[in-house]
């Protein structure tokens, strides 16, 4: 990349691509320009860059990843597809940010990882609540000692989603651990790190998916805990609590998307970037997508091919973590090609709860 803007391409025209593409118009034009739109049906893609306003769309992923007009592909597909396409994008030296999750397990992160090194390109899991300005206070609270020594984490989330396909089809990795609860897994990580037990419980749609599940991850070394409960069957609080010795912090709903923090002496308001162009999302609070699409601009200007706030092993260890979970309740995707628990994934080997 010459100049200091960069060119996106999109993989996949559906509602998270819509929403992200429409938060970079909120951005400065010589800072990020949308470039090209890829679909798998060309009408779909022609009908998305008219009313988007895109200069190309491709009717296939292949023709954009080849393009010569874009630095960094954004890849907003379901999530069977993405260890694919972002092989695809990669390997045709393109920057790569992947929404979450990243993969389907923790093999294919590090597949995509050693592409990303080999190929010396920039390769990101878009885990956009970490870039939210909440929740960039809320670890510093915690890292600060504001609530002395944090001892419990609580998180639920669900919604009644089971109708969409990314939640009753295992065909494409649907289920609420991958969609939902892989939030709570990250927040779990970025706060205490790798566990030292999990145990995971959870009830299975007819379609074979995971419809609610209830995770505990414990920190035996630490004394610490983490509960994450998540539900494609009924709308949960959506609120993240940090319990400490001297006090709590809380995301408030909705803590994966976050503009309020209460602290034990204040409620803090973080206003989302202005929406002057009153562009209507699919999402909530999609306008935050500002956050990190800049974020990902900096680190590329930069030079950096990882980014500090969600790195390779922030997305190897929270797929772990998930493939951990997915073993105890017995969850295979027909994309795991047998790759499902490839890896080591607990640090205290032998204790499974
Ligand atoms: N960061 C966030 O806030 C947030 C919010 C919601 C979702 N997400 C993530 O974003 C991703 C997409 O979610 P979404 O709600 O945007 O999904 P969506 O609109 O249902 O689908 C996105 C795209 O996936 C492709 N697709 C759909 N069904 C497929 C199939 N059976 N086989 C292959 N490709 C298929 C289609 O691409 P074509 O255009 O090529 O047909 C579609 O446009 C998921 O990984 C999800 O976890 C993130």
């Amino acid at each position: 990349m010459k100049t200091t803007s960069l060119r996106w391409g999109f993989f996949g025209a559906g509602k998270c691509t819509h929403d992200f593409v429409s938060a970079l118009k909120l951005l400065p034009l010589d800072h990020h320009k949308v470039v090209g739109i890829a679909s798998r049906d060309s009408n779909k893609a022609e009908d998305f860059a008219e009313k988007l306003g895109i200069e190309q769309a491709f009717g296939n992923y292949s023709e954009l990843a080849e393009s010569d007009n874009v630095d960094i592909i954004y890849i907003g597909t379901v999530n069977s597809e993405h260890f694919h396409q972002a092989k695809l994008a990669l390997l045709h030296g393109k920057h790569v940010l992947c929404e979450k999750p990243v993969c389907i397990n923790r093999a294919q992160v590090e597949e995509l990882v050693a592409i990303a090194k080999d190929k010396d390109l920039f390769f990101m899991e878009g885990f956009w609540t970490f870039f939210f300005p909440a929740t960039r206070k809320l670890l510093e609270e915690i890292k600060q000692g504001s609530i002395g020594k944090v001892v419990q984490m609580t998180v639920e989330i669900g919604n009644k989603f089971y109708h969409l396909d990314r939640f009753s089809r295992k065909d494409i990795g649907g289920g609420t651990l991958l969609n939902h609860g892989v939030y709570g897994l990250m927040f779990a990580h970025q706060i205490f790190g790798q566990p030292s037990s999990i145990s995971a419980s959870g009830i299975i749609s007819a379609s074979g998916t995971d419809e609610s599940v209830a995770i505990t991850l414990t920190y035996r070394d630490t004394a610490q805990i983490a509960s994450i409960i998540c539900s494609s069957k009924v709308n949960m609080p959506g609120e993240l609590r940090v319990i400490g010795t001297q006090g709590m912090l809380k995301l408030k709903f909705p803590f994966w998307a976050p503009t309020i923090l209460e602290t034990p002496t204040e409620t803090l308001q973080f206003d989302l970037p202005l929406n002057l162009e009153a562009i209507k999302f699919n999402n909530l609070n999609s306008s935050g997508f500002t956050y990190e699409a800049e974020t990902v601009r900096q680190c590329i200007l930069n030079g950096w091919r990882e980014c500090p706030i969600v790195g390779w092993n922030a997305s190897r260890a929270v797929m772990g973590v998930a493939d951990e979970v997915r073993r105890q309740l017995g969850i295979v995707f027909p994309h795991d090609n047998n790759t499902l628990h490839a890896s080591e994934i607990c640090a205290d080997k032998g204790q499974r709860a």
